[in-house]
């Protein structure tokens, strides 16, 4: 198993990738339902369209993305299934990051750490460390994450700041904001695509998401490979981004 960016597939043109493309895996209960499987059976097979998704991203010449693993909501669910979501990570982590590690990809996690286990915080800072000095790929998982709390921790820094004296409050624009979230360094995402139907973000990445291209596919997670990624992307290629302005035909005339 490699993830190494190989040759563009034919017909593949590694420049008309968007830089950073973010994923809502979502669907893995649905998969599971309709063969009759547990949803623990969908998660797992989610890890392996997550391998498949990574590996084809490198491939197309994404420089970075980001995967919506666990949202701050996700602790409604049973707690039999956030045990099987938890072991899962532990597993994709201890199996894959060597392998990730080998491939160039360096690994960012966007989050609350407080409230998770002490093995998947280590696990977690582990895989960051490790990978800090990779260049070929960014993979940003967003695990025990809500867009909601990002802000609102962003909020509080920046309160503290001028309750200290530090800051002034007229200082605070959109882009301060921006540099208290929590990967201040990532380019906003340029194409947000959710698998299995929904067309919601579920507070995910609501900030950075205010001029991202969205992309809904009705294919459930499990199934989705290589060929749907390349697929999501020539939509986003026939998209005009104008953010704000005027269509490039309008404003050529
Ligand atoms: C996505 O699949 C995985 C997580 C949200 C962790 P779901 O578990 O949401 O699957 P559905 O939406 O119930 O089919
Ligand atoms: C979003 O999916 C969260 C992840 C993919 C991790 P959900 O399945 O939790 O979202 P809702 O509940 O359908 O909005
Ligand atoms: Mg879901």
């Amino acid at each position: 198993m490699s993830y190494a960016a190989a040759p563009a597939p034919n017909g593949t043109d590694r420049t008309n990738a968007p830089s950073h493309v973010a994923i809502i895996m979502d669907g893995n209960g649905r998969w599971a339902a309709a063969r009759g499987l547990p949803r623990t059976e969908g998660h797992r097979r989610g890890v392996e369209a997550l391998r498949r998704v990574v590996r084809a991203a490198g491939e197309l010449g994404v420089r970075t993305l980001t995967i919506f693993s666990f949202s701050s909501e996700n602790w409604s669910r049973p707690a039999s299934e956030i045990g099987d979501l938890f072991g899962l990570l532990r597993r994709f982590i201890r199996n894959d990051l060597a392998t990730l590690h080998r491939d160039g990809v360096r690994v960012r996690v966007i989050g609350e750490r407080d409230g998770l286990a002490p093995d998947i915080c280590g696990l977690l800072g582990e895989a960051e460390e490790l990978t800090r000095g990779n260049t070929k790929m960014t993979l940003v998982v967003a695990f025990n994450y809500g867009s909601r709390q990002e802000i609102a921790n962003a909020a509080q820094r920046l309160a503290q700041e001028v309750a200290d004296g530090k800051r002034d409050p007229a200082s605070i624009t959109p882009d301060t904001i921006g540099r208290y979230l929590d990967a201040p360094d990532i380019p906003d995402p340029d194409l947000i695509i959710r698998t299995s139907g929904e067309q919601r973000l579920s507070n995910f990445l609501m900030w950075q998401a205010a001029y991202s291209e969205l992309v809904f596919v009705p294919i459930h997670w499990p199934d989705f490979d290589g060929a749907a990624l390349e697929g999501a992307i020539a939509e986003y290629n026939r998209r005009e981004r104008r953010f704000g302005g005027l269509a490039t035909k309008t404003a050529a005339s």
